[in-house]
């Protein structure tokens, strides 16, 4: 069984509630059809309910009717969401008239579902910004005890042949959030991106954070940084199998981690590489899925109390399908703990 074949079994076996909050979107809405059609979710939609009728008939989709629709503009949905969102906002100085406006947004909407019990997780993105998508999150949903900064990895599948991580696979972080990470920041990083591995990945996590330096081989600020990084992360997981500060082939080649870094535990066979900062992680995974040849699978969205997931205004149905799969993993996993 491939990767996707197992997150999709895992979803069929515990079907989540996962809200869609561009109910009028095309591409969502064919992704939403074979979600239900395949039994892998329940799905919510966000949108009026005659407009998505009409669009699912345009589009001749037949599942649709299974979906929950929710419309922003029903007064009796807002009556129920605006106060969750007035409490959740008002130490910031927001009117119950500003919480019931923002409600209305379909990206709000969604994430109070979730953040209420109503929903398991969230999927948008196909026609907002990542930063629309990513803000109404971390404003409703917020961030797991123990992690106070929202990050998102990638899972790569390597080419066959590779002997690097577990399985064929690597987990890449942070490639999409956080642009300068502080140490303790970069230490929850770590720590959520080992759940990533278990609850995605399915692998046990070899947390490496690295750098440009082996165990003091340089010395700059950005060392500093990552050996303290490391030094944190520990103190938040002891048990997690990681090791930093290391260079790249330090993390991943046994025979150079034998002679830079003989004491690592990880011993060169890390399977999750921390990046120091957004810079080096966002250019890290996409030079080694062009060249490489690899599969880059995410940005999968870590530390939120709740799975909510970004997608690329360019994707298609296909990339939505996968995404509500991993979705439904990441609140099957959550739950777990
Ligand atoms: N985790 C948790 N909460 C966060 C995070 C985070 N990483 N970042 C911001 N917040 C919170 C803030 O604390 C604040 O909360 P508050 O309103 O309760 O006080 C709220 O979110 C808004 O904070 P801002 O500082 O105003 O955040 P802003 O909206 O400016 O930026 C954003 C957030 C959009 C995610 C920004 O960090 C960003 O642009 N990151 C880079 C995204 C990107 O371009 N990635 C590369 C492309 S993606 C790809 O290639 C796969």
């Amino acid at each position: 069984m491939d990767l996707f074949e197992q997150l999709t079994a895992n979803a069929k076996a515990t079907p989540q509630r996962i809200v869609l909050p561009e109910g009028l979107e095309p591409r969502t809405l064919t992704a939403a059809d074979h979600i239900i059609a395949d039994g892998l979710a329940e799905i919510i939609l966000i949108g009026n309910p005659a407009d998505i009728k009409a669009m699912a008939k345009e589009l001749k989709l037949t599942h649709l009717d299974k979906a929950t629709i929710v419309d922003p503009a029903d007064e009796k949905v807002i009556d129920k969401y605006a106060p969750l969102f007035y409490e959740l906002r008002k130490s910031k100085g927001i009117s119950m008239e500003e919480a019931r406006l923002t409600t209305a947004n379909p990206l709000y909407l969604g994430c109070l579902m979730v953040k209420a019990g109503d929903a398991d997780g969230q999927v948008a993105g196909a026609m907002n910004t990542t930063g629309n998508v990513l803000r109404a999150a971390f404003q409703v949903i917020k961030t797991v005890p123990g992690i106070s900064v929202v990050s998102g990895a990638f899972v790569m599948l390597l080419p066959e042949g590779l002997p690097y991580g577990t399985n064929g696979i690597l987990i890449f972080a942070d490639c999409a959030v956080v642009p300068n990470p502080t140490a303790a920041e970069l230490a929850q990083i770590a720590v959520a991106s080992a759940k990533t591995a278990r609850d995605i990945a399915g692998i046990e996590p070899r947390v490496a954070l690295l750098s440009f330096s082996t165990k003091g081989s340089a010395k700059s600020e950005s060392v500093d940084k990552v050996i303290e990084a490391t030094a944190l992360a520990h103190e938040l997981d002891p048990k997690l199998i990681l090791d930093g500060e290391l260079q790249a082939d330090a993390a991943l080649v046994p025979s150079v981690a034998a002679s830079k870094a003989p004491n690592s535990q990880l011993s060169g066979r890390a399977n999750v590489l921390i990046f120091p900062s957004l810079e080096v992680g966002n250019i890290a995974y996409k030079l080694v899925q062009r060249l490489g040849g690899v599969q880059a699978v995410g940005p999968v969205l870590q530390g939120l109390a709740a799975p909510v997931n970004d997608l690329s205004r360019g994707c298609f149905p296909e990339d939505i399908y996968k995404t509500i799969i991993i979705t439904c993993n990441q609140a099957i996993g959550l739950k777990k703990k």
